[in-house]
């Protein structure tokens, strides 16, 4: 039996919670009642969803009442304190932060990949970090049929990927630079108009930054392969939407590009774009606002064992956040 769901999304006024209304409409997901919740500074905006204005309020620990399907989209100190709270007022959490995505007891979930550790939740269901679900979105297809041993990966990550305000800092940055005015940073230590920054996220004692590490815990958890190795560097580029990561991958069985396009073509939301004599590989400008990841310029890895470099696109706030939070929400 159907039946329809009050669904709230936390951090609605984000760049990742518009997008959430936007997915939840276009796929028309069974909603009977949408409840949008931000902090206080938002109280009062409103917000459309199927051409209803929706009004935006405070996220308090009393908002959670008949709510069923929860998505939080405001930062990590958010989801471990309203999260919880959410739960035991009797709704499951779809969380896009990285407060739950390393804890055993919560699912963390790529629908195309591993979509049935979802019935395992208790309550949480986490969503993988957006570099490493679009880079698995061709790398774990390639895993089935070759067996992936470890990758090496640089990531150019759009500025949307740290928020409404970086996305603000980048228009504001470009603008100044043309009227020949000064340039202000809030959000990134550098200038990141006509720059790129090899620094995303805090940097740990290794040298790595967090979300370098992140490509390599989480793939372990996604891919349930605990030995599964990724040496990464994540770099800021100055494009307002999708990120792109090229992979060197090293596999246990030999693999052809010819069998490597084969398993890519027939992957579940993933396109194939790979002509390059003919100028035709992924780029973020083109795969912004699509859900599908793109994958080309897939070549024989001249340096690795049973080695293949490719490229990755794909639009981080869809399948990196919105779309998977959706895609998840709709298996629950
Ligand atoms: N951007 C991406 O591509 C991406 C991808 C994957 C995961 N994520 C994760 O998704 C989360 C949100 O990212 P974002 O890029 O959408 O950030 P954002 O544009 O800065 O939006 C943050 C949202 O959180 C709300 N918020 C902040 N403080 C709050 C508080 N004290 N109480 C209630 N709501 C509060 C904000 O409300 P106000 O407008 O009222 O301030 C806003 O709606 C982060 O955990 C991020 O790591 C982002």
């Amino acid at each position: 039996m159907s039946r329809n769901y009050t669904v709230a999304i936390v951090g609605a006024t984000g760049a990742v919670g518009v997008e959430m209304i936007k997915v939840l409409e276009r796929r028309n997901f069974p909603v009977a009642k949408l409840k949008l919740l931000a902090s206080a500074r938002s109280v009062g905006k409103t917000l459309t969803f199927k051409g209803e204005t929706v009004t935006v309020e405070e996220l308090r620990e009393d908002s959670f009442a008949g709510v069923d399907i929860a998505l939080f989209s405001a930062g990590a100190s958010i989801s471990r304190k309203y999260a919880p709270i959410a739960v035991q007022a009797g709704a499951v959490v779809v969380d896009n932060s990285s407060a739950f995505r390393m804890d055993e007891n919560v699912p963390l979930v790529v629908p195309e990949i591993n979509g049935d550790d979802v019935k395992l939740h208790k309550g949480i269901i986490a969503n993988p970090n957006c570099t490493t679900a679009i880079t698995l979105m061709a790398l774990y297809p390639l895993h089935r049929a070759f067996g992936v041993k470890r990758v090496i990966a640089s990531s150019y990550q759009a500025v949307s990927g740290t928020g409404a305000q970086a996305i603000e800092e980048l228009r504001t940055q470009v603008e100044a630079i043309a009227a020949g005015q000064p340039v202000e940073k809030k959000v990134y230590p550098h200038q990141i108009a006509f720059n790129v920054l090899p620094h995303v996220d805090s940097f740990l004692e290794t040298g790595y930054t967090k979300e370098e590490m992140k490509m390599q815990n989480e793939a372990r958890r996604i891919m349930h392969l605990p030995e599964f190795k990724a040496s990464v560097t994540c770099v800021r580029v100055p494009v307002y939407r999708a990120h792109s990561v090229s992979v060197n991958a090293e596999f246990d069985r030999p693999v052809t590009v010819e069998e490597a396009r084969d398993v890519l073509a027939k992957a579940h939301g993933l396109q194939l774009v790979d002509d390059p004599q003919n100028n035709a590989y992924p780029l973020p400008l083109y795969v912004a606002e699509q859900d599908d990841c793109q994958v080309g310029r897939i070549r024989i890895d001249c340096a690795l064992d049973n080695g293949l470099a490719f490229w990755v696109a794909g639009d981080q706030l869809l399948k990196g956040a919105a779309l998977n939070a959706v895609q998840i929400a709709e298996l629950i």
